[in-house]
């Protein structure tokens, strides 16, 4: 179904992940009042990032997402910004250096606030209370007052996504980024860690090739690839009355962009083809991505990328892969193979954790290293096998010391997960398991792409 897009073209889908909020004329009264805020962010820079994607839609670049679960109002601190920040710039170096791709780099930052639930309620003893939908929803406390959607908490995370852009513009832009500071990024928790060594060594070697650029002529003064980065921002499109009030027209180009963040994406369980999220998001101009699961179907997908892709236009549209280390290798090859049947030139990016959470039997949510190691393999393995390109990864993540996942390096276990187990939503991979992921992705990354730079040297002899 094709008709005419507006801003608000979505109010007559049907649409699922709705806050109950009590005073619609307050939810009115704060969509006016953002409507007349500055855009986050800026129509060329959201081009500027599909240009990018479009280098990995043809095989020359990989992506890099990755954030917290649900940011939070709480842990609001050019620390926490910091470390996260930090971490991704050092899997963004090991994969850059340690496989020879350039690497495009987003965060589950400066707006990742909305999150869609399971179940409408939460029952805890014989209390049942509206579930906790994210810090610019509701409060995560479990009490009566917390849990009420209040239309306030869009202006907060408003001026919280504002401030993280400043702080993150800042360091990507501003020194921070330097690649000759890449020693200095492995302070703090990782320094203490078994990764240490190996990105020590990375680091080395870094120098090594910075010395030698520099005697070259190539410095930071004159080469600003050195010294800056670009770092974009993204999260899940779910509170439309927010993303609709942060929509404007870009006065170069004349269409919409969704100034809230450079890059959106839907949801699993909100990617329905006549539904309010996809109707709102095919038509703003940035890059979109769309998460596909272990029910998506052939028909899903093709008509999904149909709608939000009508030109296909590399770049535009990016498929999050989030099957689960078991069903990946089953599930995912159909729909990599009907795409490609297609023509269709998409990104694919294989998320490794939204399909393996587990609880333990202290219901805690947790995720296996193991198994995200594993999905991360399977999803390498179905690329070859179909010739496509794995275009990248995204999950989630924090640059700080917690224990939310099990495994890794220093193996943690069901026991350990209480030490630190910070996470509003679901769990995340602290500093040191997010660095290893990074070296294993560059490790797969390498032995792939030396058959296929082989093959025209072959070809032409
Ligand atoms: C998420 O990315 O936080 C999320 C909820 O994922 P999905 O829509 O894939 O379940
Ligand atoms: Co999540």
């Amino acid at each position: 179904m094709t008709s005419t897009w507006s801003p608000d073209s979505w109010r007559a889908r049907p649409i699922k992940q709705v806050p109950a909020y009590p005073s619609p004329e307050k939810l009115a009264a704060m969509e006016a009042k953002l409507r007349g805020y500055p855009p986050l962010v800026f129509a060329g820079e959201a081009r500027r990032l599909r240009a990018s994607l479009a280098q990995v839609a043809d095989g020359k670049a990989f992506v890099l997402q990755g954030g917290d679960c649900a940011e939070s109002f709480s842990d609001f601190t050019a620390n926490i910004i910091r470390d996260t920040f930090r971490v991704l710039l050092q899997m963004a170096v090991v994969l850059t250096f340690g496989a020879s791709v350039p690497v495009v780099k987003m965060g589950r930052m400066a707006g990742q606030f909305a999150k869609p639930r399971s179940s409408d309620t939460e029952t805890i003893g014989d209390e049942t209370l509206p579930t906790y939908r994210g810090d610019i929803v509701n409060g995560p406390e479990f009490t009566p007052e917390a849990r009420v959607p209040d239309p306030a908490r869009m202006e907060l995370g408003y001026f919280q996504s504002a401030g993280t852009l400043n702080l993150l513009r800042a360091f990507a832009t501003g020194g921070y980024a330097d690649l000759h500071e890449v020693h200095r990024w492995n302070l703090g928790f990782v320094a203490r860690s078994p990764m240490e060594a190996r990105y020590r060594d990375l680091a080395a070697r870094i120098d090594e090739t910075l010395g030698f650029m520099a005697a070259c002529g190539m410095t930071s003064a004159s080469t600003p690839q050195i010294r800056e980065t670009d770092f974009f921002t993204s999260h899940e499109a779910l509170l439309l009355p927010y993303e609709q009030a942060l929509t404007r027209v870009d006065s170069t180009s004349g269409d919409w962009y969704a100034c809230s963040a450079h890059f959106l994406w839907v949801g699993d369980r909100t990617r329905q083809t006549d539904g309010a999220h996809v109707e709102f998001l095919r038509g703003v101009k940035n890059p979109l991505g769309l998460k596909v699961g272990p029910t998506t179907t052939i028909d899903d997908l093709l008509r999904l990328i149909d709608t939000l892709d009508p030109k296909n236009e590399p770049g535009r549209l990016t498929l999050i892969s989030r099957m689960g280390a078991e069903k990946v290798e089953k599930l995912l090859p159909a729909l990599v193979r009907a795409v490609n049947r297609e023509g269709r030139r998409v990104v694919w990016l294989c998320d490794p954790m939204h399909g393996n959470t587990i609880s333990t039997a202290a219901k805690l949510k947790t995720r296996n290293f193991d198994a995200i190691l594993s999905e991360v393999r399977g999803f390498f393995d179905v690329h070859a096998a179909e010739g496509t390109w794995a275009g990248g990864v995204h999950v989630e993540m924090t640059g700080r010391n917690v224990t939310e996942c099990v495994g890794g390096a220093h193996k943690l276990t069901e026991a350990d997960l209480s030490q630190s187990y910070e996470t509003f939503c679901d769990p995340r991979l602290n500093a040191e398991q997010s660095l290893e992921l990074a070296f294993l992705v560059a490790e797969e990354l390498k032995a792939r792409r030396q058959p296929a730079r082989e093959l025209p040297a072959v070809a032409a002899q």
